[in-house]
C-alpha cells in the first residue's frame, strides 16, 4: 500500500521538473510514515487517500526539513540532515518548496480536508515557536508540555485521521481523538526514547533533548521526584552539553524513580482510550499501528 504513496510523493517531485529538487528529495530518507500508514488504513488506497497520504508526509517532511535548521540538528534518521549537507538556506528552501507543493494539491481534496490540513500546519508552526520559547529555560509546567506536544506533533496526526474519515465517509470526530491521542502519545515516547535509547538506535545524538534546553516529560517526572540536592544538578545540566558520568547518572535517577514506567504508562493510556474509540466505531485495522508506535526503540 505504502509503494503507491512513495510512488505519488516522487511524482509530485518530478513534476516540479527541477533536477534541484529531485536531487535533494533523493536525500531525504523515508521514515517511518506513520502518517501514511494510518491514512490508508482509515480511507483505503484508492488514488484520493493515496494523494492525501502523499500530501501529509510531504507537510511531514517539510517541517522536519525546517525543524532541523530550528535545532541546528546534524542527523535525520541516522543520516546527514539537509541543513548538515547543504547548509540552511538550501533546507529552508526546499522545505518550502515540498510544503507548497503539498499545498496546490490540497485544494483537489476538497473544502472540508483543505481546512483540516491547513489548520492543523498552522498549529505545527505554533507549536514549533511555543517548543522554543519553552526552551529557555528549564521548566516543570506539564499543561504547558501538554499543549506544546499537542500543536507540535499530534495536530497533523489528528488532522490525517479526521481527513482519512472525511474521505471515507466515516464519522470524522472519533477518529480526529484517536489521532489526537495517538499524536500525544507518539512524542511522549519520542521523548523517553531519547533518555533510554543510544544514538545509532535513535539514528540521532542520545540525551539530546535536555542539552537542547527542552525540558520534555521524563525530565518533568525526573524533577519531582529528585531531592533538592539532584533538583539542582538536573537544573544545572540543562541547555548544555551532558557528559558520559551525568548521562549515567540521570539514567540511574530515571531508574530509581521509576521514570521511564511512568511516561510509558500515561502514553499508553492515550492509545488504550484511543483503541476503545475505535473498537466502537468497528474499526480494526487501527490496533496495530497504535500499538507499533508506543512498542518501537527508534
Ligand atoms: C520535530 O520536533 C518537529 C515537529 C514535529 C514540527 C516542526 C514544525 C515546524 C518547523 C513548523 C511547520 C513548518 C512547515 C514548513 C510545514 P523535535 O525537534 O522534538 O523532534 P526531532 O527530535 O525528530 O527533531
Ligand atoms: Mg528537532
Amino acid at each position: 500500500m505504502l509503494e503507491a504513496v512513495e510512488r505519488k510523493i516522487d511524482q509530485m517531485v518530478a513534476a516540479l521538473e527541477d533536477a534541484d529538487a529531485r536531487e535533494l528529495y533523493r536525500r531525504l530518507p523515508a521514515g517511518k510514515r506513520l502518517r501514511a500508514r494510518l491514512i490508508l488504513t482509515i480511507a483505503g488506497d484508492g488514488p484520493e487517500a493515496v494523494k492525501l497520504a502523499a500530501i501529509v508526509e510531504m507537510i511531514h517532511a517539510a517541517s522536519l526539513l525546517h525543524d532541523d535548521v530550528i535545532d541546528a540538528a546534524e542527523l535525520r534518521r541516522g543520516r546527514p540532515s539537509i541543513n548538515a549537507l547543504y547548509g540552511d538556506k538550501t533546507a529552508i528552501m526546499f522545505g518550502d518548496v515540498l510544503y507548497s507543493t503539498a499545498f496546490t494539491q490540497l485544494v483537489d481534496l476538497g473544502r472540508p480536508i483543505a481546512r483540516s490540513i491547513a489548520t492543523a500546519v498552522t498549529r505545527l508552526s505554533l507549536g514549533e515557536r511555543r517548543d522554543v520559547l519553552l526552551s529557555r529555560r528549564f521548566h516543570t509546567d506539564r499543561e504547558a508540555y501538554l499543549e506544546m506536544i499537542y500543536l507540535k506533533t499530534a495536530a497533523l496526526i489528528e488532522a490525517a485521521a479526521e481527513s482519512a474519515a472525511l474521505l471515507a465517509g466515516k464519522r470524522p470526530e472519533p477518529y480526529r481523538r484517536y489521532g489526537r491521542n495517538l499524536g500525544i502519545a507518539f512524542q511522549m515516547i519520542d521523548d523517553v526514547l531519547d533518555v533510554t535509547e543510544d544514538e545509532a538506535t535513535l539514528g540521532k545524538p542520545a540525551m539530546h533533548d535536555l542539552s537542547e534546553g527542552k525540558t520534555t516529560l521524563p525530565f518533568i517526572d525526573l524533577y519531582e521526584a529528585l531531592e533538592e540536592a539532584g533538583q539542582k544538578r538536573l537544573l544545572a545540566l540543562h541547555g548544555r552539553p551532558i557528559g558520559a558520568e551525568d548521562r549515567e547518572w540521570i539514567r540511574e535517577a530515571m531508574e530509581r524513580h521509576g521514570i521511564v514506567e511512568r511516561c510509558r504508562a500515561e502514553a499508553g493510556a492515550l492509545i488504550a482510550e484511543a483503541l476503545e474509540l475505535m473498537r466502537r466505531e468497528g474499526e480494526t485495522g487501527l490496533e496495530q499501528i497504535a500499538r507499533k508506535m508506543v512498542e518501537r526503540n527508534s
